[in-house]
């Protein structure tokens, strides 16, 4: 089958026009923290490519063969954000179940039976302890969608982290990569009592936080020329200003006007039509008029009243920064979702054309 354009997931390299994703982040500066036995963050705004560039390191590090990865979505939890112990349940469940197509030999339902008469709040810490205890090299854990968990649960789920971390890596997982939209500073975290968690921060282990970023120019047109060898079908070269200008290399936006150019516009799956600037543009006003979740997701986010607040200020108080008198964490929010970019030197601005016009339009309003 031909590949093509995802706008769906995780990318495929088998299915999907792909960038190598361990070209996409610093595979030295991750594999040295990771020789340290460091604990640490990997975050990026949605459908940036987080998830597939961890599988892709885990299916790195289990071919390298120093030690054992395992990846785990700790999203289960979401539907229970709040109550703890299921939270716990779901988390340990999902480490199991991915722990089992990694390590084929090991008798995971032991381990999780073992823990079961453990309180809820060391039950994690325990399993972890088990796991890496029964494995004969060290244990790298990756917790993706780690932001979708709140308020008590997260708060859990970090303290029972901390508490094995000093047992690393024979008793505790050497590493561990916690992956999610939010930078490490937002784990200081609002238990449900409002009290703030002393110290500052529940992840409270000196941590360093990687963000992965969008796509250059020329993986943009490395991406699109895969498909332009694999079917012949030409894109003009004034297209790609544009899909830059609209884009910025945000990974998911590339790959829809992509899949909408070559795809949607179904007279275009004839491959001797050649793409053109214009078609570009009305694929991405095809885009932002179908609301597909990425579009939605970010829509969503505009109401935020602390995402209105900066959005408003920079729309409307453009020339007079100092008057804004917005926190500067509410400003890292809107940045670590994606919405606005701060480039050094440069002023904050929205991050392209394709959420500028979204946002004007939900602005006019
Ligand atoms: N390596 C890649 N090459 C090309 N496109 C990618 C790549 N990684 C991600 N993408 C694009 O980004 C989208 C989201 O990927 P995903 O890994 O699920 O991101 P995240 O976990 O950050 O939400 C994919 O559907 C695809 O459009
Ligand atoms: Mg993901």
């Amino acid at each position: 089958m031909e590949c093509f354009f995802n706008t769906a997931g995780p990318n495929i390299p088998e299915d999907n026009y792909t960038i190598d994703p361990l070209t996409r982040f610093d595979l030295d500066d991750i594999l040295t923290l990771i020789r340290q036995k460091r604990y640490f963050v990997f975050h990026a705004p949605h459908q940036t490519g987080k998830t597939s560039c961890l599988l892709a390191l885990r299916d790195y590090l289990n071919a390298k063969g120093d030690y054992i990865c395992v990846y785990a979505n700790v999203e289960g939890g979401q539907a229970s954000r709040n109550n703890v112990e299921n939270v716990i349940v779901s988390t340990i469940d999902t480490i199991v179940r991915e722990a089992r197509l990694i390590i084929k030999d090991i008798d995971m339902r032991a381990i999780r039976d073992v823990i079961q008469r453990e309180g809820i709040d060391s039950r994690l810490s325990s399993f972890l302890s088990r796991l890496s205890e029964s494995l004969p090299k060290p244990l790298i854990l990756f917790l993706d969608e780690i932001d979708a968990l709140v308020g008590d649960s997260l708060v859990s789920v970090l303290r029972q982290i901390r508490a094995g971390y000093a047992n690393r890596p024979k008793s505790f997982p050497s590493s561990i990569v916690l992956c999610g939209v939010r930078d490490v500073r937002d784990y200081r975290i609002v238990q449900s009592n409002q009290d703030i968690i002393t110290g500052g921060s529940a992840f409270n282990i000196k941590a360093e936080s990687l963000r992965l970023g969008n796509f250059s120019k020329e993986e943009i047109h490395e991406l699109y020329m895969q498909h332009t060898r694999e079917t012949g079908q030409v894109f003009e070269e004034e297209c790609f200003p544009m899909i830059w200008e609209a884009t910025e290399g945000q990974p998911w936006l590339v790959n829809a006007l992509g899949q909408e150019v070559t795809y949607e516009m179904k007279e275009n799956r004839d491959r001797s039509v050649r793409i053109t600037p214009e078609m570009i543009y009305r694929a991405q006003e095809q885009i932002i008029y179908r609301r597909d979740t990425h579009i939605d997701i970010l829509i969503d986010k505009l109401k935020e009243p602390r995402v209105k607040r900066v959005i408003e200020a920079l729309l409307f108080q453009r020339n007079n920064p100092t008057a804004w008198s917005i926190p500067r964490d509410d400003i890292e929010y809107v940045i670590d979702y994606g919405l606005l970019t701060k480039e050094i030197g440069k002023d904050l601005r929205i991050s392209n054309s394709i959420y500028r016009e979204i946002i004007n339009a939900e602005f006019a309003r």
